[in-house]
């Protein structure tokens, strides 16, 4: 059984990164895998409080963004995390298995608490826990995402492996994470050291799916570069990483290889680089932005592809947390009730 899960957090603008490094890997493994789960992590997004504008609205941008670019919702299953309570029911299981150290040293939480260590919320330590339980709730086999979850992917192999040993029973397959094409980490427009981020405060750092033709345009004509011209190999571009990103991204846009792409740019300056990376970007995503305009005027034909996804993903999650109950030795809430003395009770306060 070959079950993909993968999710974004509705913080904010979708960019050209969460594509490149996540959607479009969902979208090439949709027809390969015997079943797709795609969710708005919006439990996730309470961790960075700051962060979180418009939960409702940007929920909704999420789903429309994801069908937009090609989840198909009769073929994948796409719902919320909080409408799923097994996510948290799981994460708090999965929190009295994990050791302290593992989660002090994760590098998101090092770089996001930054020097506030001791004033950074219980929710931000324990995000990667939450992650571990959006995945393993479901038995997902393969989690694409962008090289930023790395380490949160091998958490989760660590904890499901964990939990298997703990328990003595093979409940949780280990999730491969699928990393892969020339886009898993897009830099910023403005920074080449700096991840391609809904957070950024700069617009200018970003291309966002719904950005119009000359916005799209505009920000490309101010991408940071340099004044030499494009090589003939992607590895002279190892010292000059904003020209570096400008490639990645026209590769992954038109389906090649950087390498390829500096091939065929051998020689030219950024200036003309750039005109044909803008009908390129313009090309690919400004139907997808057209697109979630268009779904977006309709909010209850989201909410209606949000509440079928979530049927589906509680019926599995359910599944799967019951096992899990009982391996870890609950009560069920029913057990050894007698079925006609309950009946009579409830006769007796109808
Ligand atoms: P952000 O960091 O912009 O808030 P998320 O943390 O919600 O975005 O990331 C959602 C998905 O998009 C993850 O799979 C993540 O790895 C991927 N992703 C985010 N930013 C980038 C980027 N700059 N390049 C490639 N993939 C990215
Ligand atoms: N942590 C991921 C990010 O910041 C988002 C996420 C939460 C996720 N749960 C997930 C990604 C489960 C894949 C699978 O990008």
């Amino acid at each position: 059984m070959k079950r993909v899960l993968s999710g974004i957090r509705p913080t904010g603008d979708i960019h050209l990164g969460n594509y490149l490094g996540a959607i479009q890997n969902w979208i090439s493994m949709q027809d390969q895998m015997d079943e797709n789960l795609f969710c708005i992590v919006d439990l996730h997004a309470l961790t960075t409080l700051e962060d979180v504008k418009n939960l409702v609205g940007n929920t909704r941008i999420m789903a429309a963004a994801y069908i937009a670019s090609g989840i198909n919702p009769d073929q994948s299953t796409i719902f919320v995390q909080s409408h799923v309570p097994a996510h948290t029911e799981l994460s708090w299981i999965l929190s009295c298995i994990t050791p302290m150290g593992w989660l002090n040293r994760m590098t998101q939480f090092k770089e996001k608490a930054g020097k506030q260590r001791e004033n950074a919320c219980l929710g931000l330590l324990a995000y990667p826990v939450l992650m571990a339980a959006d995945i393993l709730i479901y038995k997902a086999t393969h989690v694409p995402v962008g090289d930023d979850q790395k380490q949160h992917l091998e958490f989760t192999r660590d904890i499901a492996g964990m939990f298997n040993r703990e328990f003595k029973k093979d409940i949780f397959p280990l999730p491969d994470p699928i990393i892969k094409g020339p886009a898993t980490r897009i830099m910023s427009l403005r920074d080449g050291t700096a991840k391609m981020s809904k957070s950024d405060t700069s617009d200018y750092s970003r291309i966002n799916l719904m950005d119009d033709a000359d916005t799209l345009a505009l920000k490309i004509r101010k991408a940071k570069t340099d004044a030499d011209p494009l090589p003939a190999q992607v590895k002279d571009l190892e010292a000059r990483p904003e020209a570096h990103n400008l490639v990645n991204i026209y590769a992954a846009l038109s389906g090649q290889t950087a390498d390829q792409v500096c091939k065929t740019f051998a020689g030219s300056y950024f200036s003309t680089f750039k005109k044909d990376l803008t009908d390129l970007v313009v090309a690919k995503i400004s139907p997808i932005g057209q697109e979630m305009q268009r779904l977006l005027k309709d909010k209850g034909e989201l909410d209606q592809v949000l509440s079928r996804g979530s049927m589906r993903a509680n019926t599995l999650a359910e599944t799967h947390m019951q096992e899990v109950r009982d391996i870890v030795g609950l009560l069920k809430p029913d057990e050894g009730v007698n079925r006609t003395r309950q009946m009579d009770v409830l006769k007796s306060i109808a």
